[in-house]
């Protein structure tokens, strides 16, 4: 596998970062990921304003232009020869004798891309499949908006799902409600069919397949109604799915132990993810 490092293409065993880099470090840093489909990059414009918006926030400069990122994007997938999969990249704001505060003198801030292939089969074997989920309280800082790379609560999180035997935790606030997973936003039908999911203004990620899944729900004729909803509503709801890039569409059978429905994936889910992939191209 290839990987572009700082302005070359490397052997993933030869593509290192400086010790000081302050990603490695400070978890100083964002990225994105992009889902590869029939060798397209799904919602590439919608991600890469995300990026400018994450690196606005921590006033952080493009560490080359965005043309020439988008360029690298494809020549890290082409190199890889990834025709389904994703595309990962992170920018850190570089290489700095460690110290808290920004660094005094400008550093240039320091690009990673990597791609991988996934196997569409063994995706759609999955969302037939459907996922099971467990709730945690979330603990994490309220900028949770920005995209960065410091993912310990997420880390956390997924892997008391994993312990559990399930394969997503859904953080939950004080009040009850549903927030996000802890890499994919969340989502549930109700009984008359509409989709709900929490607006995306603060406290959660603003999902880039989120908002594609919103026209998809359109295209269909569904309603989409955002606004918070609980864990027992979840439980109790027609459906439920998470959206994010790596997972697209993902149903929701079990919540904390309780199926949803009749535990199978629903045929919302379903089509939302059928029609995804006519559309989202
Ligand atoms: N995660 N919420 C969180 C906390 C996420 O990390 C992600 C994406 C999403 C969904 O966003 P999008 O639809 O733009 O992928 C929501 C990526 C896939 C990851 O960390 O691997």
């Amino acid at each position: 596998r290839i990987a572009y490092v700082n302005g070359r293409y490397a052997n993933h065993n030869d593509a290192m970062v400086h010790v000081e880099d302050r990603g490695y470090q400070l978890g100083d840093g964002v990225y994105e990921v992009c889902e590869i489909s029939r060798g397209f990059i799904i919602d590439m414009e919608g991600h890469l304003d995300r990026l400018d918006r994450s690196l606005r926030e921590l006033r952080m400069d493009w560490p080359i232009e965005r043309k020439a990122l988008e360029f690298v994007m494809r020549e890290v997938i082409r190199r890889n020869h990834v025709h389904n999969g994703m595309v990962y990249l992170q920018v850190t704001r570089g290489v700095a004798p460690r110290d808290h505060a920004f660094p005094t003198t400008p550093v240039r801030s320091a690009l990673v891309v990597t791609a991988k292939r996934m196997d569409p089969v063994a995706a759609a074997k999955k969302a037939e499949k459907g996922m099971t989920v467990i709730t945690v309280p979330d603990n994490r800082w309220e900028r949770v908006d920005i995209k960065t790379i410091g993912l310990l609560p997420n880390v956390l999180a997924r892997q008391t799902a994993v312990d559990s035997g399930a394969q997503e935790a859904w953080f939950v606030d004080p009040d009850g409600t549903v927030k996000e997973g802890a890499s994919t936003n969340a989502w549930i039908v109700t009984a008359d069919g509409s989709l709900v999911t929490r607006p995306a203004d603060f406290g959660i990620l603003r999902g880039i397949t989120r908002a594609t899944v919103m026209k998809v729900a359109d295209s269909l004729g569904l309603k989409v109604e955002e606004r918070p909803f609980s864990v027992e509503e979840a439980q109790n709801a027609r459906e439920a799915f998470v959206t994010s890039a790596t997972s697209v569409v993902m149903p929701v059978v079990n919540i904390d132990g309780k199926p949803v429905a009749n535990g199978h994936p629903g045929t919302v889910a379903t089509s939302l993810r059928e029609a995804f992939f006519e559309i989202a191209e």
